[in-house]
């Protein structure tokens, strides 16, 4: 199958497109800078500037993955500007790539993420919650309306509602790990704050798993069975790293430091994958100190 895959230079698209390899699929990757993005992805990927570069290729589904950073830095009005129309620039290009291809793909995976609830306290979040209004929820309902437009060109439309994503070599871990290893490492605010995660094997297992089963379309929570708050992960990742994790970040420290930022450090969503479970996904790592350990022993 030639999957055409959104941000496939990131984190989660270098380790799809290897496992895209694996099964004997063909990955198609759109990138803005396609010299820089084939250094870090293997031989066998294409790599093309625009999603309609690969129109003669006929790819059979899409992954949507591109977007500027959440977690970086403040959320000045042109930080959310960028946030906003990074990701729905590109996935209305791969809603309008559908809707002109004669034989559209058969399948659009899109992402989101957990922001899509906003901040829940400690209640079940399943993907029937109602979400709570706020910027990253704005943000993630823009991205899945455009997502889900390209229902009208008969493709079937699955949405990942990601947590944050854990394997060593990027995403929030290349950021902790190096405070936690020099000992400096702390909950954040008082800890109570939930945090779903899902090992990076997962959420590409995830991916193919609704690649491939064309009964399943919708939102999905993209996190494991077992979501954790921020001082269990902050007491666990210690553990891994056999280091003391015991300097707490104050909270005003972090809303002056970040502004409205903040918000993703200090709140935070139970997020249950009910539907994926209910599927009969087969997660790999359902604990975090399972899925610690095997990256930290990786
Ligand atoms: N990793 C997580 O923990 C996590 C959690 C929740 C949601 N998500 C979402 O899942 C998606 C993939 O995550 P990831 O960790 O793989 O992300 P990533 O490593 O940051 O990669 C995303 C890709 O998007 C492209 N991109 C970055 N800024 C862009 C911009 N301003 N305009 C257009 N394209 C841009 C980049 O590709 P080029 O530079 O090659 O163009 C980049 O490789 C993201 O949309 C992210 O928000 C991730």
């Amino acid at each position: 199958m030639k999957v055409l895959i959104t941000g496939g230079s990131g984190f989660i698209g270098q380790a799809l497109c290897q496992r895209l390899i694996d099964a004997g699929h063909q990955p198609l990757v759109v990138s803005r800078a396609p010299d820089k993005a084939k250094k870090g992805l293997p031989a066998e990927v294409v790599v093309r500037e625009q999603v309609s570069d690969f129109a003669a290729e006929g790819p059979e589904a899409i992954v949507n993955l591109a977007g500027e950073p959440i977690a970086e830095g403040r959320w000045t009005e042109a930080k959310k500007k960028a946030l906003i129309e990074s990701r729905i620039g590109i996935t209305r290009d791969a809603v309008d790539f559908c809707s002109t291809q004669e034989r559209p793909p058969a399948v659009l995976v899109s992402a989101s993420a957990m922001g899509y609830y906003g901040d829940q306290g400690s209640r079940d979040v399943t993907e029937q919650t109602t979400p709570h209004d706020e910027f990253a929820h704005q943000l993630c309902k823009r991205w899945e309306e455009e997502a889900r437009r390209a229902e009208s060109s008969g493709v079937r439309v699955a949405i990942l509602r990601i947590g944050l994503v854990l394997d060593a070599g990027g995403g929030m871990l290349a950021k902790t790990t190096p405070v936690f290893k020099l000992g400096l490492g702390g909950k954040l605010g008082d800890g109570s704050q939930y945090m779903p995660w899902i090992h990076r094997n997962d959420m590409v297992g995830m991916i193919l798993f609704l690649l491939e089963r064309d009964d399943l379309s919708g939102a999905f929570n993209a996190s494991a069975p077992n979501p954790v708050t921020n001082a269990d992960f902050t007491r666990e990742l210690g553990r891994a790293l056999k280091r003391p994790a015991v300097l707490p970040a104050p909270a005003l420290a972090l809303k002056l430091a970040f502004g409205e930022m903040s918000r993703l450090l200090l709140t935070g969503a139970k997020m249950l994958p009910a539907r994926m479970e209910q599927a009969g996904f087969e997660f790999e790592y359902r604990d975090l100190d399972q899925a610690l350990n095997a990256i930290f022993r990786s």
